[in-house]
């Protein structure tokens, strides 16, 4: 069996980027089908990222999915930066003229979309398989996928690429007509999820001579540590205690962090990566399907909403007017903030981590950078502006 529809915006993957363009789109009277691989389950319990930018704090409050994030999300207005356990606060609020982070869990970001999509009557196709695009090189692209055991195929005007780094969309693109620029980091990320309150209001960056450590939370009573490791770190040799006490030697050895039930460990590898353009005929790119940041600078969620953001507004303004110049001018006015946020989580990933013994000058170098910004207030206020999101 095999069914036809018909939409203007198809968008490939339920994740923030998908769902929160279909949120801005309905909410301008565009009509989306939404289809995702996984189940609705698996989408609502992936562990990511949790550091929001302004800007995608104002998106999610626009759509009117922000309602529990501005009730249990946590205002951070400075962040710690550590070195060999010498701990400096960085005022971003002080430094950017009022700007402050949120903390509040991409996890519950996701559960906010897509309960708000189901509320307003639009469904989700979950559980899709066999997704392929069509026609992105003329006027009448499609979706085909197999949707409860049917064949279906959507006619749009145009798909929205938001299925992630292993999605299908990047690929529906002739690589001739992509250029890729990437990066592998000669580390990882050992990252746990720990009943447990978190001995410091801030999050905390440390340098240390045995490798990278991050202080996050979730809740006041939901913290998330992540430790440098191998690429091939085997977790087996990594029992709870041992993460936490090694995260206290990173920290410096003077916090005592408080210990509680671990419900999620695993390693993430470090990688940066761009696809350049992100547009190609009716196929938009959007998110992690473009781009892929480490993770050190938080922006990998932020990133994904701006592009929606830069990608809804050129899509309203085709619906809107007929122009096109907003969804011409999309894969440049993206790229020129994908780049600037490459930058800055390349410079934090080289500042906070140990590159091994092969790059024993540039350990120094980048140690160095990490010492001078510790004690230069211009250098500081670089580091602020980036991290609570440069504008739109
Ligand atoms: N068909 C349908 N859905 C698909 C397909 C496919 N062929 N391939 C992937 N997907 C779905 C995935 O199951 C996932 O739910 O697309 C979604 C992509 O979501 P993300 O990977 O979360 O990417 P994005 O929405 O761009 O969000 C970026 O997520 O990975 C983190 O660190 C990243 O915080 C950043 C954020
Ligand atoms: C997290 O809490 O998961 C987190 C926080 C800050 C980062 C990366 C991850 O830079």
């Amino acid at each position: 069996m095999h069914t036809q529809s018909a939409t203007k915006v198809a968008i490939v993957g339920a994740g923030p980027a998908g769902l929160l363009l279909g949120a801005l789109l309905e909410q301008r009277g565009i009509d989306t089908v939404i289809i995702e691989r996984q189940t609705r389950a698996h989408v609502e319990a992936r562990l990511r990222a949790g550091v929001l930018e302004q800007g995608t704090q104002n998106l999610l409050r626009e759509v009117g999915a922000a309602e529990r994030m501005d009730r249990d999300g946590l205002v951070h207005t400075s962040v710690e930066l550590a070195l060999d356990g010498e701990r400096v606060k960085i005022d971003l609020q002080g430094l950017t003229g009022g700007k402050a982070v949120m903390v509040y869990g991409q996890t519950q970001i996701v559960q906010d979309l897509v309960a708000h999509r189901l509320a307003s009557g639009r469904d989700i196709l979950f559980e899709v398989s066999d997704t392929t695009i069509d026609g992105i090189s003329g006027a009448s692209p499609s979706v085909s996928f197999v949707h409860g055991g049917v064949r279906k195929t959507v006619s749009c005007d145009y798909i929205a690429g938001c299925d992630g780094f292993h999605g299908a969309c990047r690929g529906a693109i002739p690589a001739e007509k992509l250029t890729v620029f990437e990066k592998i980091y000669p580390f990882a990320w050992l990252g746990i999820l720990a009943h447990c309150a978190p001995p410091a209001e801030d999050l905390i960056y440390a340098r240390h001579e045995r490798g990278f450590g991050l202080y996050s939370m979730r809740s006041p009573v939901l913290a998330r540590h992540y430790i440098q490791c191998r690429p091939d770190e085997n977790l087996a040799e990594w029992p709870d205690e041992k993460v936490f006490d090694e995260l206290e030697l990173r920290l410096g050895g003077r916090t005592t962090l408080p210990r509680g039930e671990v419900i999620d460990k695993s390693v993430t590898p470090m990688r940066s990566f761009v696809t350049e353009p992100m547009r190609y005929g009716r196929l938009f790119l959007a998110g992690d399907a473009a781009h892929i940041v480490p993770p050190t600078g938080a922006k990998g969620l932020n990133l994904a909403a701006g592009d929606v953001h830069y990608l809804s507004e050129g899509l309203t303004d085709f619906y809107r007017t007929g122009s096109e110049a907003g969804l011409d001018a999309y894969s440049d006015r993206a790229l020129a903030r994908v780049w600037k946020a490459q930058r800055f989580s390349w410079w934090m990933t080289s500042m906070l981590h140990d590159f091994g013994p092969g790059d024993a000058f540039g350990n120094r170098v980048y140690r160095a950078e990490l010492d001078y910004v510790l004690s230069s207030q211009p250098a500081m206020t670089t580091l602020a502006e980036n991290y609570v999101g440069l504008p739109y």
